[in-house]
């Protein structure tokens, strides 16, 4: 069996997760991440200069650390075509790659193709229209037509900040004006997707593509919002589940004929090879499945829960997306449910402070999987290195006890205005 160099990109709980895993695959060799974080450098080598926007930079790494297996971590680098320009330099043999081209991350660089793509191929998600700037009136003649909470969302990537659901129409009319006319959002928002409201209980759907198979990953459902009872602003994800429980059998029959199977065809009939991940950002309206949007890679801190109920190779699944042989790949995840609470921050998710040391890491008791996100390592102290700091992961029988776990080891650690939900799984 061959063995391989591997190179995960990105410095977040997700890439952690990602790498943790790899630890464990046959076909890993010496694994390294770029740019990596103050957890990741124990079970990889950290790579923390290169900027992994740059692709000379990236292709230099692949060089000097014979790396022959590639994983993109976060959505940027794919939008803006990473791969393609790999894709330049090295060839389908001397380098396998994990993540799609710049064609098919459209399905998350764009928030107006990704409606475009599911009205093409019949897969069910909100109505919408699109508007571009100078069409602020026709804007508000379709909003005029429409119910509260009103859904505005900017095109392009914007980590989450983009999406608006507004409750007044004046605020909604003043958000047109400020997204198209005012640059509120720069190029992200020279198009504005306006959507109708969708109610429901939301949850992530993942596959692993290889440009004509999948395989379905664990579902999970995160948390988005800071404040406990699911207010206030939204985060990049502040606790996951999985399975989540409402999920069952039909739901998911549903989601992969209507959803998964078309977006499959789709890609194919649209001549887009998109081998990496599909994140499916789903939502049940009383036991139908609906797409509130696509993203183009494993989600955070989605997969601090799904990959560690993957008891296969992980490695070999990354391989076989490469190698079109996802059809050989078989699955096995175990049972069990993953929950995880991420610790922050305080202020998070806007200004708050970096360089803050963390106590009581090593009181951490071994049934927790712990990832690093926004930390850092300065001689033996870790320090706080960004917003979203830490994850907590357990995984028992059910989410109760996996919760009550993550709970109980959080006590333990501590730095200066940590934060956490006190909440995760209250719906469930
Ligand atoms: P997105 O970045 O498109 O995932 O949107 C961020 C969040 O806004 C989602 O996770 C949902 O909670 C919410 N959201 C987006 N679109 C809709 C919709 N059409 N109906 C209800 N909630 C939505
Ligand atoms: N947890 C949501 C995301 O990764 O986009």
């Amino acid at each position: 069996m061959d063995v391989h160099n591997t190179l995960v990109l990105g410095s977040g709980g997700r890439e952690h997760a990602i790498a943790k895993s790899l630890t464990k695959s046959q076909i890993v060799g010496n694994l390294y991440i770029a740019p990596g974080n103050g957890g990741t450098l124990n079970c990889a080598t950290n790579l923390p200069d290169i900027n992994i926007h740059d692709v000379e930079q990236v292709a230099n790494a692949i060089r000097e650390n014979e790396i022959s297996l590639l994983i993109i971590g976060p959505e940027d680098p794919l939008v803006n075509g990473l791969r393609n320009q790999l894709e330049e330099i090295f060839t389908e043999d001397q380098l396998a790659i994990v993540g799609p081209n710049a064609d098919g991350a459209q399905l998350e660089g764009s928030k107006d193709f990704a409606k475009q793509f599911m009205l093409r191929n019949n897969i069910p998600t909100a109505g919408h229209q699109t508007f571009i700037s100078g069409q602020e009136n026709e804007a508000k003649a379709y909003l005029a037509e429409k119910q509260a909470p009103f859904v505005l969302k900017a095109d392009g990537l914007l980590a989450g900040k983009g999406v608006l659901i507004l409750e007044k129409i004046a605020d909604a009319e003043k958000a047109i004006d400020e997204i198209l006319k005012d640059g509120k959002f720069g190029d992200a928002g020279n198009r504005l997707v306006i959507e109708d409201f969708l109610d429901g209980i939301e949850f992530s759907v993942f596959a692993a593509v290889d440009g004509n198979d999948y395989v379905l990953l664990p579902v999970a459902k995160d948390y988005k919002r800071i404040g406990e009872g699911d207010t206030g602003l939204n985060t990049g994800g502040m606790g996951a589940v999985s399975p989540p429980p409402f999920v069952d059998a039909a739901l998911m029959q549903k989601v992969e004929s209507r959803i998964v199977k078309r977006t499959m065809e789709g890609l194919k009939k649209e001549n887009i090879d998109y081998r990496g991940i599909i994140f499916f950002g789903l939502i049940n309206v009383e036991g139908e499945p609906y797409v509130i949007e696509y993203n183009c890679r494993l989600g955070d801190p989605e997969t601090e829960v799904i990959l560690p109920r993957i008891t296969s190779d992980f490695g070999k699944l990354c391989l076989a997306i490469h190698k079109r042989q996802i059809a050989d790949y078989e699955i096995e995840i175990t049972t069990d449910t993953a929950a995880t609470v991420i610790v922050v921050s305080g202020g998070y998710p806007e200004a708050y402070k970096k360089g803050i040391e963390i106590s009581g890491l090593n009181q951490v008791p071994g049934e927790i999987t712990l990832f690093h996100a926004g930390t850092r390592r300065e001689g033996d102290k870790i320090l706080t290195n960004g917003g979203r700091v830490l994850a907590f992961t357990a995984m028992e029988k059910n989410h109760q006890h996996a919760l009550m776990q993550s709970y109980q080891a959080i006590r333990k650690i501590c730095f200066q205005d940590m934060y956490f939900r006190k909440d995760i799984g209250f719906d469930l």
